[in-house]
C-alpha cells in the first residue's frame, strides 16, 4: 500500500507562487473496487495535486448537504488530514447525484428560502469537516427534467453562495472557501446550462468535462476524448472534441485563467463488428466491463495498460490521442503523449490548468503499469513545469543516519538543515521530509519559507 513516510514534498516557495492548479478527483465508490483497485484516502499523494475533490456528496429532501456513503465522515476525516503533511493541499467536497433517483438540486434552487437553507448548511458542513471548498457538480440545470428556468436559478444559487462565502470568512475571521463547478462540454449543455458570464465571475474555476465525446452508445468508434476534430466528423460531431469547447466556453465570454482543462484516466471501448478496426469502424455495443472497474464500455487506465499483450496501439494524428484495439475490443484512452499535447494546447490557451478525473483510476499504487505511482499524473504534473517533488528521507532504520533521523522527537513544523541552506526538514509524527528550495532561494525559518539570500 501507499505509504504516507515514502512520499515526497512540493517547494513551498513555488507552490505558493504557482498560480496554475491541478485539480484532482476521486470517487466515494472506488473503495469498493476489488484488490489492488480498492481506493481510499490513503492513497492520495498530498503532494502530486493542488487540489484534491471528494466525490461525491448530496443534497437531502430538505435541502440540507447531506452524505451519501455509511462511511463518508470517515473517508473526510481521512482525506483532511493529509492538510498535515502538506499545509498547501486544498480539499473540496463535490455535490451532485441523485437521491432516490432524483435529482435534488431542481427542487434546491427552486426558491430563495430553499437556496438559503442549501447554503447554511452547505458552509457550516464544509467548515466542520474541513474543507476548504465546495465543487458544484449538477448535470445539468435545463436538462433532463430540470426546467428552462434553472439556468437563471443556478445562476442565482452561485451568486448567493458566492455572498455567503464572503460574509462567513468575515464572520469566523478565516480564509475563504472555495468555489468551483464541474461542468458540460458540449453546445446544446452550455447553452442550456450556463449564464456563462454571470457564473464564471462568480467561482474560483470550473472543471471542464472534456470526456465522454465519443462511447459504445455510438455506432462508429470515436475518442473518448480528442483534442481536435477528425476529418471523418460530420454535422455536430465536429464540436465532439476539446478544441471546440474551450472556444465556446471563450466565446461565451468565460475567463480561460478560469477554465481548467478536464484529463480523464481512463478510456471508452466498443464492440467492433467487422474486421476494420480504425476510427470510424463499424461497433455495436460496449466492450466488456473491466476486471475492477466492472462498468461495459469504460475502462481505467490501469485495465487498460494491462490489456493483453496482444493489443496494438495507434496514433489519431489528427487529434493527438491514442487508441488500442485486440481482437473485437476496441478502446480510445489517454496517455502520457496526449496527457503532454493538451497541456500544450492548455497552455497555449492561457487556461488555469488541469482537472483530473479521477485519481482511483490512474495506476495509483504502481501495481499494473510498471511505471511507478501515477504514471498519468505524474507526468501531467510534470509537464504542467510543477518542480520535482523533493526526496524524502527513509524513516530511521537500525543504524541511525543523522539526517533519517531529524525528526525524531520533535513537534510537528519545519526546520532548517544545518548541513545545506538551500535544504529544509519538514517534520510530522517524527518522520523526516527533506524539501529543497527553489533554485537561488535560501530556508529562513522566521519565516518558515524559502527566500532570496
Ligand atoms: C457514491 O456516490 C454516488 C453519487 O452518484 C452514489 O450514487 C453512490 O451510491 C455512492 N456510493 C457508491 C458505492 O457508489
Ligand atoms: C422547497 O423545499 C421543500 C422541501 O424542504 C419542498 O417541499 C418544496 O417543494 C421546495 N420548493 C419548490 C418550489 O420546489
Ligand atoms: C437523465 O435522466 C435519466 C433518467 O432519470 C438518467 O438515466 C440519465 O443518466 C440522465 N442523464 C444525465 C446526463 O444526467
Amino acid at each position: 500500500m501507499f505509504k504516507l513516510t515514502l512520499i515526497a514534498g512540493l517547494l513551498l516557495s513555488l507552490q505558493l507562487a504557482y498560480s496554475t492548479k491541478l485539480v484532482c478527483y476521486f470517487s466515494n465508490w472506488s473503495q469498493y473496487r476489488p484488490g489492488s483497485g480498492r481506493f481510499t484516502p490513503e492513497n492520495v499523494d498530498p503532494f502530486l495535486c493542488t487540489h484534491v475533490i471528494y466525490a461525491l456528496a448530496t443534497i437531502s429532501p430538505d435541502n440540507q448537504l447531506t452524505t451519501m456513503e455509511w462511511n463518508d465522515q470517515d473517508m473526510y476525516k481521512k482525506l483532511n488530514s493529509l492538510k498535515n503533511v502538506n499545509p498547501y493541499l486544498k480539499t473540496l467536497l463535490s455535490v451532485g447525484g441523485l437521491y432516490n433517483g432524483i435529482n435534488p438540486y431542481i427542487n434546491m434552487v427552486a426558491t430563495p428560502e430553499n437556496r438559503s437553507t442549501f447554503i447554511r448548511s452547505a458552509l457550516v458542513f464544509l467548515r466542520d469537516h474541513d474543507f476548504d471548498g465546495l465543487d458544484l457538480a449538477w448535470e445539468f440545470p435545463g436538462q433532463n427534467g430540470s426546467s428552462a428556468e434553472d439556468k437563471q436559478r443556478f445562476a442565482a444559487l452561485i451568486k448567493e453562495l458566492k455572498q455567503a462565502i464572503k460574509q462567513e470568512a468575515i464572520d469566523n475571521r478565516k480564509t475563504q472557501l472555495l468555489l468551483s463547478i464541474k461542468a458540460g462540454a458540449l453546445r446544446p449543455t452550455i447553452d442550456a446550462a450556463y449564464e456563462v458570464p454571470e457564473i464564471t465571475s462568480e467561482v474560483d474555476f470550473l472543471s471542464i468535462m472534456t470526456y465522454d465525446y465519443h462511447g459504445s452508445w455510438e455506432k462508429v468508434t470515436g475518442h473518448n476524448s480528442p483534442l481536435f476534430k477528425s476529418s471523418l466528423d460530420q454535422g455536430t460531431h465536429t464540436e465532439h472534441n476539446i478544441d471546440a469547447t474551450v472556444s465556446y466556453w471563450i466565446s461565451k465570454g468565460a475567463p480561460a485563467e478560469k477554465l481548467l482543462l478536464g484529463f480523464p484516466t481512463y478510456g471508452r471501448t466498443f464492440r467492433l463488428t467487422t474486421s476494420s478496426t480504425g476510427l470510424g469502424a463499424p461497433a455495436n455495443g460496449p466492450g466488456d466491463g473491466g476486471p475492477y472497474t466492472r462498468d461495459p464500455g469504460f475502462w481505467s487506465f490501469y485495465e487498460i495498460c494491462t490489456f493483453a499483450p496482444g493489443a496494438k496501439v495507434e496514433w489519431i494524428t489528427e487529434q493527438s490521442v491514442p487508441y488500442a484495439t485486440n481482437g473485437v475490443a476496441w478502446v480510445g484512452y489517454d496517455n502520457q503523449e496526449s496527457f503532454a499535447a493538451k497541456v500544450q494546447y492548455l497552455t497555449s490557451m492561457n487556461l488555469g490548468g488541469a482537472s483530473v478525473w479521477t485519481l482511483d483510476l490512474d495506476d495509483f499504487g504502481g501495481y499494473f503499469c510498471a511505471q511507478g505511482d501515477y504514471p498519468l499524473v505524474n507526468h501531467l504534473r510534470n509537464s504542467l513545469g510543477f518542480p520535482p517533488k523533493p526526496t524524502t528521507t527513509q524513516p530511521p532504520t537500525t543504524t541511525p543516519d543523522p539526517i533519517a533521523s531529524f525528526c525524531a522527537g520533535k513537534p510537528d513544523g519545519l526546520y532548517p538543515n544545518p548541513a545545506d541552506v538551500n535544504t529544509y526538514f519538514q517534520c510530522f509524527r517524527g518522520n523526516t521530509y527533506l524539501h529543497r528550495c527553489q533554485p537561488g532561494l535560501v530556508y529562513v525559518d522566521a519565516c518558515k519559507c524559502c527566500n532570496w539570500p
